[in-house]
């Protein structure tokens, strides 16, 4: 088996709203390998996107540890976490917040743009419009462009820094079911191109067989399904 991207060892966290905590994970224990689709999914309100915030560091668990590449997370300082985020994490949602005064390739140059990764900019942009099979759109405006397209586009953008790891909250929730597997066709792909892990969340069934690995989340613990 290959290595571990992603462990979470009994990961807990609650939310405090006035008088009421809410405990959202409870001791989570969860392996995502390297190369791997990992599927989790769970009800609305199960924790998912909660628990995809803590693996991407956008928030901190109440216990626990995550280790990254076999790196403890937990006790990182800010800085280390920004870099973190920078480099390591790509991230697609479910509506894909692409910029509509820029064009496709102008959509995706700008996560290179922000991160001061300047060289080659466009070419590189154009590169993985291709691999999402949108070589032909990349000047066209996001307007002019299908759900599953735009969905494409934001895949590229997740991907044009090479991000080992791409979190995905929901990346079908806004598509048919025609358009929306274009668009996991397209992630497959950058999944055996490029090697890079997805680990995503969702309510659908058919990402099912795309999947190395299905876990569920249910009332806060994960229920391995598959593997
Ligand atoms: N910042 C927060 N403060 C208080 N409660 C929160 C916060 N974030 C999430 N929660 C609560 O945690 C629970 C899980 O929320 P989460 O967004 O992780 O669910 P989800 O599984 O992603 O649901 P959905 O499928 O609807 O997106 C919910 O009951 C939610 O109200
Ligand atoms: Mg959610």
């Amino acid at each position: 088996m290959s290595e571990s991207i992603v462990k979470l060892v009994n990961v807990n966290k609650s939310f405090k709203t006035g008088e009421q905590v809410q405990h959202v994970l409870k001791d989570i224990n969860l392996e995502i390998h390297k190369g791997e689709i990992a599927l989790i999914y769970g009800p609305s309100g199960s924790g998912k996107t909660t628990l995809l915030n803590q693996i991407g560091a956008l928030d901190k668990p109440d216990s626990g540890e995550i280790y990254i590449n076999g790196e403890p997370m937990m006790h990182k300082k800010e800085k280390e976490l920004t870099k973190f985020r920078a480099k390591f994490v790509g991230w697609v949602f479910q509506f894909y917040n692409l910029i509509p005064s820029l064009t496709a390739m102008e959509n995706v140059a700008l996560a290179l743009e922000l991160s001061g990764d300047r060289k080659d900019m466009e070419q590189r942009s154009r590169e993985m419009l291709k691999l999402v099979g949108l070589e032909d759109h990349a000047d066209k405006f996001p307007s002019q462009l299908s759900g599953g397209q735009q969905q494409r586009v934001a895949l590229a953008r997740a991907l044009v820094k090479r991000p080992p790891l791409v979190l995905g909250d929901e990346i079908t929730g806004n598509l048919d079911s025609k358009t929306g597997k274009e668009v996991v066709e397209s992630l497959k792909k950058l999944n055996e191109e490029l090697n890079t892990t997805f680990l995503l969340i969702s309510h659908d069934p058919s990402l099912e067989k795309y999947a190395d690995h299905i876990f569920e989340l249910k009332d806060g613990r994960i229920v391995d399904k598959e593997g």
